[in-house]
């Protein structure tokens, strides 16, 4: 079983581990090329990237490693939100914003990089493998992704969303767990009726699709990529655990607040980006709660406290920064990326001689 899998052979690596793309500067290019030169698969979050952006890390990451890597991004869904609803929204952020000492002003469309131009990169480029979430890409972007011999990654957080992908001939997917970092990527149900612990998630997906599942979800350590893959997972996708590597660009006041965090630290959030996320406590979550109403479609909101979450950042003000964050955030360590993926390798080969054939 390990560490060959129908994954490791179909994405041309040698170990089952996937760095998670991750949006928002914690995926620096040196992260990636050493995820990938130690055998696993590094992914470039380029979620909020400017196609220029992402061309030139591309180009980065390419002169770090010639191994396989990834590029993730986010599939759009159109917000509905009014002039009227910004306008309110903003003056309820003014409060936090006169703390952070920063001026806000409601924000105007685009509020986002075209995802048509993003996707183009990854076509010009001809990434080995394209990871997405939100929602599946059109057709016709799936035809020239796979007429270029990319391998798509699709994200599902049920077994509907699973199917939908096997059948759109996505080659992978990503089961997503409710214990996840990040942003859930729901896109048939709402969030909160697609909530499965990956225990639940893994078995229910492996037995309704004939396409490699990958298991994403708090997993930090060879206790979990074991038993994922006994679960029905062919590889595993691990984000938390990888942002407290010295490469990882996350700020440092993030990195400290995980090592520092608690089994029931993270909560679930619209408060930042309008979409649900799964983060650490922070002061401008627990602030908004009494707003939840009020809040903005992704990615609507998200353009609207662009401003807050960059002074935050700025003046080291943690409880206003997004601190997205998976349930086992505690188990993570400080170590480089590849000796991160080495370390896990080693403590799987260790593990899986305690379990009975
Ligand atoms: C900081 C952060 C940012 C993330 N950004 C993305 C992203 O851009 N695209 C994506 O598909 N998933 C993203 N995710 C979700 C991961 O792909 C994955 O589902 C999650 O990290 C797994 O849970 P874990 O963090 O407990 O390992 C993000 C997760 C984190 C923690």
């Amino acid at each position: 079983m390990w560490p060959n899998t129908n994954i490791t052979r179909m994405l041309k690596i040698r170990l089952p581990i996937i760095q998670a793309p991750m949006a928002g500067n914690v995926t620096s290019a040196e992260l990636i090329a050493n995820v990938s030169n130690a055998g696993g698969l590094g992914s470039l979050g380029a979620g909020y990237m400017s196609p220029e952006n992402i061309r030139e890390s591309i180009h980065r990451i390419r002169s770090l490693t010639d191994r396989p890597f990834a590029v993730n991004l986010f599939v759009p869904n159109k917000p509905h939100v009014t002039a009227k609803q910004i306008t309110s929204m903003t003056r309820i952020l003014k409060k936090t914003c006169k703390t952070l000492s920063k001026d806000i002003h409601p924000v105007k469309p685009p509020y986002t990089y075209a995802f048509a131009d993003q996707l183009q990169i990854v076509l010009d480029e001809k990434i080995p493998v394209f990871s997405f979430t939100f929602g599946i890409p059109d057709d016709t972007w799936i035809k020239e992704l796979k007429r270029r011999k990319i391998r798509l990654i699709g994200t599902a957080t049920t077994v509907s969303e699973a199917c939908l992908l096997q059948q759109k001939g996505i080659d992978l997917i990503v089961a997503q767990g409710m214990e996840a970092g990040g942003h859930r990527g729901s896109f048939l149900e709402t969030e909160e009726n697609s909530l499965i612990g990956l225990f639940a998630l893994l078995p229910q997906i492996a037995d309704k699709v004939n396409i490699p599942v990958i298991a994403a979800g708090g997993i930090m350590d060879a206790r979990g990529i074991i038993a994922a893959m006994i679960l029905g997972a062919s590889a595993v996708q691990l984000g938390t655990a990888f942002i407290t590597c010295p490469e990882a660009s996350a700020h440092p006041g993030y990195k400290k607040a995980l090592l520092n965090s608690h089994d029931s630290d993270t909560t679930l959030t619209r408060a930042y980006s309008g979409k649900l996320a799964r983060g650490l406590k922070t002061r401008f979550i627990e602030d908004m709660r009494r707003y939840q109403q009020l809040i903005l479609d992704y990615p609507v909101q998200h353009a609207l406290t662009r401003s807050i979450r960059t002074a935050a950042a700025r003046n080291n003000r943690i409880n206003y920064m997004s601190l997205w964050s998976g349930q086992a955030a505690s188990l993570c360590r400080v170590m480089h990326a590849d000796k991160l993926i080495r370390t896990l390798d080693r403590e799987v080969r260790k593990l899986i001689k305690h379990i009975p054939a």
